[in-house]
């Protein structure tokens, strides 16, 4: 800190920090705002040291150089902004480039403990697919990460070619020819969430030297994603927690919702390049696709569990459901403060548009084609084929291939044509689905 010398026509600045070192006897000639003074290096103040107290303004406090008291932006503001995760891992690997060229990739992978397994979830990387975008893998099948899980501390390899040589995921490292890797387990209350990997073309990439400053960023990163998935997982869990308090009606049975997850994400998976999905927006349209009627618990019982076919009256009132659902979710994204990372956005608009349809005959406001956003056209696709082939109070479940007929018959006019064929082409996955969640009662 240095005491300005306060004999010329110096450009200063106050600093807030010191307010009992007073220049006594300085005055400050021009009619100077104090609040925007202070750091404030455009007003230029004229300083007269002869001037005794009391003469004028007294100035309180220290003056200083501009070169001793100033701001800078630094290279990673972005991480506290309200910004989706895959931006802050880009503007992170940008920040790590900065200082380490070699580092061509930063990825994040999410461990599912419940099925032990372990998928890319969002990446950063120079070229522009990764080697490991939309794999999956057991953690058990991969000897290497499960040691690293087992020591819990980060692991450096500096030559890939000696390691690792059975797993797929070792086999796609060494084929996006990454010659090294650092790889931290990412914990949270002492269960593994997911893993962060650095990669770099190089071998010997990631010497003793530089591993403070990976280390560092590395921890940083896995804060920032535990963060974000604790956001996410409290939006899901508020919503169905909402959903089960407001009324016990079970107007969509958990089944449903498994059913629908699942075939949203064998969908979501198909069309992501076509429409440039990321990793993490397919495991949100997968978290988030089963939420798509939350707005029903604002429509009565009479109409909801009506056992035959609603008046155009009570359709219209259950056609309230999509903009109910989407003022529900709009509600509880202000009152718990849900920033972007929990891409609560995305789930605001699979529950206002799912029942819009290509031809802009659907509701609430007939959008067309592209004005509905991708992941309510999954959404859609995945409920009709769900509802149609199942039991309703008011029909019959339908067999698959009458449902796949009904899709393919009104691809385009209604549904998502890339989106149906992706669904009817995973004939094999959707079998599978409906076996692994079929409702009691139901053949
Ligand atoms: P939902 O049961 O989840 O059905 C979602 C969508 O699947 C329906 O949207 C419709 O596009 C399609 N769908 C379901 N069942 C059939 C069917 O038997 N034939 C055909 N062609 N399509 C079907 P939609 O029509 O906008 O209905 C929204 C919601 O309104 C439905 O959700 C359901 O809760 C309720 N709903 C619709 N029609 C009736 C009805 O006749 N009786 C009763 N009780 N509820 C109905
Ligand atoms: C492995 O799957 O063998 C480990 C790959 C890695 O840690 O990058
Ligand atoms: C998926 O969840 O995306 C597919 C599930 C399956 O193939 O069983
Ligand atoms: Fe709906
Ligand atoms: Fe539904």
């Amino acid at each position: 800190m240095v005491r300005v010398k306060v004999d010329a026509e110096t450009p200063v600045r106050i600093s807030p920090f010191a307010p009992n070192r007073v220049d006594r006897g300085c005055r400050v000639e021009n009619n100077l705002d104090r609040n925007t003074a202070i750091g404030d290096t455009r007003h230029r103040v004229l300083i007269h040291p002869a001037v005794r107290p009391g003469a004028g303004y007294a100035f309180q406090g220290v003056l200083i150089l501009p070169n001793d008291y100033f701001f800078h932006r630094d290279g990673l503001a972005q991480l506290t902004d309200d910004t989706p995760l895959v931006q802050k891992l880009a503007t992170t690997h940008q920040y790590v480039q900065s200082y380490f060229p070699q580092v061509v990739r930063i990825a994040v992978a999410l461990y599912d403990p419940a099925t032990d397994v372990l998928k890319t979830y969002a990446h950063a990387s120079d070229s522009a697919t990764s080697p490991l975008s939309f794999y999956e893998a057991k953690l058990a099948d991969s000897a290497s990460l499960t040691e690293i899980v087992e020591r819990r501390e980060p692991r450096v390899v500096n030559d890939t070619d000696l390691y690792g040589k059975g797993s797929e995921h070792s086999r796609r490292i060494r084929a996006g020819g990454y010659g090294s890797s650092y790889t931290l387990p990412i914990f949270r209350n002492g269960s593994l969430q997911g893993f962060l990997f650095f990669n770099a073309i190089e071998k010997g990439a990631f010497d003793e030297r530089s591993l403070h400053f990976f280390d560092m960023i590395a921890h940083l990163l896995a804060l920032i994603v535990s963060g974000s998935l604790m956001m996410q997982k409290t939006l899901v869990a508020t919503v169905r927690n909402a959903t089960a308090l407001a009324q016990h009606r079970d107007f969509e049975t958990g089944l449903h919702m498994d059913r629908m997850a699942h075939y949203a994400r064998l969908i979501a998976r198909e069309v992501a390049p076509k429409y440039g999905l990321t990793d993490t927006d397919v495991e949100h349209i997968f978290l988030f696709s089963p939420l798509h009627d939350i707005g029903k618990i604002g429509v009565s019982d009479e109409i909801l569990l009506k056992p035959g076919k609603l008046t155009a009256g009570e359709f219209e009132v259950m056609k309230g459901h999509a903009l109910l659902g989407h003022q529900f979710i709009e509600g509880m994204v202000g009152n718990f403060g849900f920033d972007n990372s929990s891409n609560a956005q995305m789930l605001s608009n699979i529950a206002l548009y799912h029942h819009e349809t290509m031809d802009g005959k659907g509701y609430p406001f007939g959008r067309k084609g592209d004005e509905i956003p991708i992941e309510a056209r999954i959404a859609g696709v995945a409920d009709v084929f769900d509802a149609l082939t199942s039991a309703r109070p008011y029909k019959e479940p339908w067999l698959i291939d009458d449902a796949f007929q009904y899709l393919i018959e009104n691809a385009e006019t209604r549904f998502d044509r890339d989106c149906v064929a992706a669904l009817v082409k995973n004939r094999v996955a959707v079998e599978r689905i409906r076996e692994q969640f079929v409702e009691a009662g139901d053949s």
